[in-house]
């Protein structure tokens, strides 16, 4: 069956009570505890709570930048108006093998598919986008669901949060409780005296005190934008869901608690680095890679990226470096 854009369905339900979709030649499918991945070449098993903590983010960042790993074999890659999904092609197991397979698809049909998926197999339990100490169950029969949740759109300010006709502090009045592992946090804001003629312009507001109210985990949202330079802080507690490969440089800075970060060969996924980050840390990832990080305790990061269309096609053609210094 097909539902709004292209979106292939099945007309019925399981025997847990999922949907099974089909994307080209991929096919979907869930019962109470996995995934199962199939294309034409083989097939893949992935736990249904990984998958969907995942596949939310792929959802909501519309495919990021670059490669959205889901696991070692499946995944995502951005070409920012269509996208590739494939299974073993960062892999280089599956590369020698020949079982790598890749699809292109235009970014609104994989968009609608990949939101369709989400919606009916995440149960009224489970928040994909929660810590996993803040969110109930993902496992079981199909149990009501949780649109509301998986439909969160992430914060993006225009130019600064807290400007006039911007996205708004949220402060004490915002309707977001302080989160548990930041009760410590100061919440006063900073007093702005503005010079007549300028209200509209000049503003600050304390990112720690925005960032100890979110209720989400893995989730940059975008608290200023200078031309193409963004600002993404975010608040991490266990992993990161997706197993990121860049296309381009991103920096790291550690606001507070500490993330260890797992960096690999974005393209066979060879081990290069662990990276341990503590509060004050700045580093930058290289465009050449892919990272995962791991965050023991809840924690504040910013992500600075360059949002620059430009910059994927200058780094594959060797225009730009990998690296974003030379010391
Ligand atoms: C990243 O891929 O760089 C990334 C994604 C989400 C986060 C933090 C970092 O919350
Ligand atoms: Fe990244």
């Amino acid at each position: 069956m097909t539902i709004g854009l292209e979106v292939e369905r099945s007309t019925d339900v399981n025997n847990d009570g999922y949907h099974e979709f089909k994307l080209g030649e991929f096919t979907f499918r869930r019962d109470e505890f996995f995934v199962y991945i199939s294309w034409p070449t083989g097939s893949h098993m992935m736990s249904a709570d990984a998958f969907l903590r995942a596949l939310q983010r792929d959802v909501a960042w519309d495919f990021f930048y670059g490669v959205v790993n889901f696991d070692g074999v499946f995944g995502t890659v951005n070409h920012y108006g269509n996208v590739d999904v494939f299974a073993g092609r960062y892999n280089d197991s599956y590369r020698k093998a020949e079982l790598d397979y890749s699809e292109n698809h235009e970014t609104p049909h994989i968009r609608e598919t990949f939101k369709a998926v989400l919606d009916d197999w995440t149960n009224e339990s489970f928040d994909p986008f929660a810590s996993p100490h803040e969110t109930g169950s993902a496992f079981g029969l199909k149990n009501g669901n949780n649109t509301g949740a998986v439909t969160r759109q992430r914060v993006a300010a225009e130019r600064m949060v807290g400007v006039q006709g911007d996205q708004p502090i949220r402060s004490d009045e915002s309707g977001y409780p302080l989160n548990r592992m930041f009760a410590d946090v100061d919440q006063s804001e900073p007093v702005v005296e503005v010079e007549p003629g300028f209200e509209g312009e000049v503003a600050a507001f304390s990112l720690f005190a925005y960032l100890s109210r979110s209720d989400v985990t893995w989730n940059p949202s975008v608290v200023s934008v200078c031309k193409d330079s963004l600002a993404c802080p975010t608040t991490e507690e266990y992993i990161l869901p997706i197993i990121h490969g860049n296309d381009r440089v991103e920096w790291f800075i550690q606001l507070s608690d500490q993330i260890t970060w797992e960096v690999e060969d974005r393209d066979t996924g060879a081990v290069r680095s662990r990276v341990v980050m503590k509060a004050g840390d700045v580093a930058a990832m290289p465009a050449d890679i892919r990272h995962q990080g791991y965050s023991p305790k809840r924690s504040m990061l910013l992500v600075w990226e360059n949002n620059s269309e430009k910059i994927p096609e200058a780094i594959a053609s060797g225009k730009a470096p990998t690296y974003p210094v030379e010391f």
